[in-house]
């Protein structure tokens, strides 16, 4: 979603601003801008579309000055224009701006009646000429902005500079992000660590409701009350963020193939790997207590909880619901003392996953999370945070983290079913075992990727694709859809096999290809009987599976073979499966694969 950038420093900070932008590119956005203060005046370049367009036009036509803020878009308020694309500026004040504010309509239309004109749509060019009124009527620029924060109703991370004083820059944060650098000539502001990376290591991260004025020297924070606090510095974990594409053509092309390497990181987090035994845990919850649990996430986050039901209702025998986060808090689910609300994010920024952790928090439930990004919003409100390794996750469309999410959970699971003392019955150790193959037999699944390139000529081809999967493997048949249509943008849906027959097979004809989740498991006959009725309405069979191919029992399209495993480690594999079914099918379709249209990767708007 939206990105910022601010720089105060010495030296002149165009190009390191738009250095950041790029940086910030992955997080999806349909314009971007640039403005900076230079001898009194502000200036500023945006343009619609793709950073290289700001690039060229502040080519043609560059901006001096040693502080700026800058910004990539993702349109909420208002067509996705340049006219719209942030900064928004006024004489005075120059304001990017993630988030929302809720009441921007009153206040826009209270500082149109005392004379403010207004160029845009945006939610935000009311914050710039709410600061400018109170300027213009005496207040200083500190002042300006502490009053103009109290009107503001909804989230915001903010980064502001002024004409008349090139030495300030101030940041503000309500429910978005916000992050200061500390350099050693220059002071930073960005909406994730990502963004900051190039210059320091040294980072403070605003804590709910805070303020800073910052100077090209140090930053003074002030917390909701306006009191100054100090917050702590703490240092970028300098290995997450090798961001290049290495020999790889995309992004989601990397992290696939990461994912050996990241899934045996988290294991090893929970998992002696040569004992194949949990580590001791301790995580500051009586696991034992606990008699339900709610998982709840966004996307494919939803569909990791929704593996983890399956997962935590057999072997730790707790009752599980799912719900998405966006919709969880307002069924106000009945809830029980000793229940555990678990989230899932990946990077625990998403406005409803953290909308939903707040409403569990604030009746008192036992939070627990499951982050890929441990200084997180949601990493730091929960009561226990499980992490998962993947490293930061690039490519739009989640692939990594889906697969570490998975393994963070399942390890989970075992906590809970040892503290429950179910653990007589299944066998752990065969439990374990099998999580700590899944690495390599994935890099056995990555070594030749031809069969899934084969396939998605044929898949480019088709409208509509169905996914199916039966038990576990049905959220990996959902998340495969979601995959597909993500990157590729050919509509797809994920069912569960059973549920065809109830009505989506009314969709099957010979143009439609179905890709069956199909492991070798108890399940096997009767997702093979589905295969049937498929098959005897024309519809075109892909077989996903470690079973042989004349174990289908009719004509394929396709075999996709994955390697023999224990079933618990299966929607490991099967996600591996169609998260290469998607790429390639969008290398062929042309698509922009690490940032599709619309999308965006932290989806900090409710
Ligand atoms: C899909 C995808 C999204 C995210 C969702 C939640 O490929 O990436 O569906 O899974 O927006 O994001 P996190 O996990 O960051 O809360």
């Amino acid at each position: 979603m939206c990105g910022i950038i601010g720089i105060i420093g010495e030296n002149s900070v165009s190009d390191d601003l738009i250095k950041s932008l790029e940086r910030l590119e992955y997080r999806g956005y349909d314009s971007a801008g640039i403005a900076t203060v230079y001898n009194g005046r502000m200036d500023r370049r945006r343009a619609n579309g793709k950073l290289k367009n700001l690039i060229s036009l502040i080519h043609n036509s560059p901006l001096k000055g040693s502080t700026g803020i800058g910004h990539t878009r993702w349109a909420t308020h208002g067509r996705p224009t340049e006219r719209n694309a942030h900064p928004h500026m006024n004489e005075d004040v120059s304001v990017v701006h993630n988030g929302i504010i809720e009441n921007f309509r009153e206040l826009r239309s209270e500082l149109e009646k005392a004379g403010c004109i207004f160029y845009t749509e945006t939610d935000t060019e009311t914050i710039a000429h709410m600061i400018s009124y109170y300027i213009r009527h005496g207040a200083g620029i500190v002042d300006a902005v502490g009053r103009a924060l109290k009107r503001l109703k909804g989230t915001f991370a903010l980064g502001i500079i002024f004409s008349t004083d090139e030495d300030i820059m101030i940041a503000a944060r309500r429910g978005s992000p916000l992050a200061i650098g500390h350099g050693n000539t220059a002071m930073y502001i960005g909406s994730d660590a990502i963004a900051l990376a190039p210059f320091t290591s040294a980072v403070t991260y605003l804590e709910e409701g805070d303020w800073a004025v910052i100077s090209s020297k140090n930053a003074i924070i002030r917390d909701s009350n306006d009191e100054v606090v100090q917050r702590s510095v703490t240092a970028l974990e300098v290995c997450n963020f090798q961001m290049g594409k290495g020999n790889h053509r995309h992004y989601m092309h990397k992290e696939i193939h990461e994912q050996p390497e990241v899934i045996s990181r988290t294991l090893s987090n929970y998992i002696d790997k040569a004992e194949l035994k949990l580590h001791p845990f301790d995580i500051g919850v009586d696991l034992s207590t606990i008699d339900r649990i709610i998982i709840s996430g966004c996307g494919t986050s939803f569909y990791s909880s929704l593996v983890g039901r399956y997962w935590i209702e057999r072997y730790a025998c707790i009752p599980v619901e799912v719900d998405f986060s966006s919709e969880l808090r307002y069924r106000e689910p009945p809830l029980s003392p000793n229940s555990l609300a678990l989230f899932i994010s990946q990077s625990g920024e998403t406005a409803d996953t953290l909308a939903a952790l707040r409403y569990f928090k604030a009746k008192h439930q036992t939070v627990a999370s499951v982050v890929n990004v441990h200084t997180s919003t949601i990493a730091r409100e929960s009561n226990v945070v499980i992490p998962t390794l993947a490293g930061s996750e690039v490519g739009v469309a989640s692939t990594k983290a889906f697969t570490c999410q998975l393994s963070a959970i399942a390890c989970f699971c075992l906590m809970l079913a040892k503290s429950q003392k179910n653990v007589t019955k299944f066998n752990e150790r065969e439990i374990i075992s099998g999580l700590v193959d899944a690495p390599n037999l994935i890099a056995a699944m990555l070594s030749d990727e031809r069969p899934f390139n084969n396939l998605a000529y044929e898949l480019a081809k088709a409208s509509n694709v169905l996914y199916l999967g039966r038990g576990i493997n049905c959220p990996v048949a959902l998340e495969g859809a979601l995959k597909l249509k993500e990157v590729s943008y050919i509509h797809a849906e994920g069912y569960p096999a059973g549920e065809l027959k109830h009505g989506p097979i009314a969709l099957v004809d010979e143009k439609i290809p179905v890709i069956v989740l199909a492991p070798k498991d108890k399940l096997f006959n009767k997702t093979v009987s589905n295969m049937q009725e498929i098959a005897s309405r024309g519809g075109r069979i892909v077989f996903v599976s470690d079973a042989n191919s004349d174990e289908a029992g009719c004509e394929l399209l396709a075999h996709l073979p994955i390697p023999k495993a224990h079933p618990c480690v299966m929607p490991l594999l099967c996600a591996v499966s169609v998260q290469l079914i998607a790429y390639h099918t969008a290398v062929i379709m042309g698509t922009d694969i690490d940032q599709p249209r619309n999308l965006a990767k932290s989806v900090t708007v409710e």
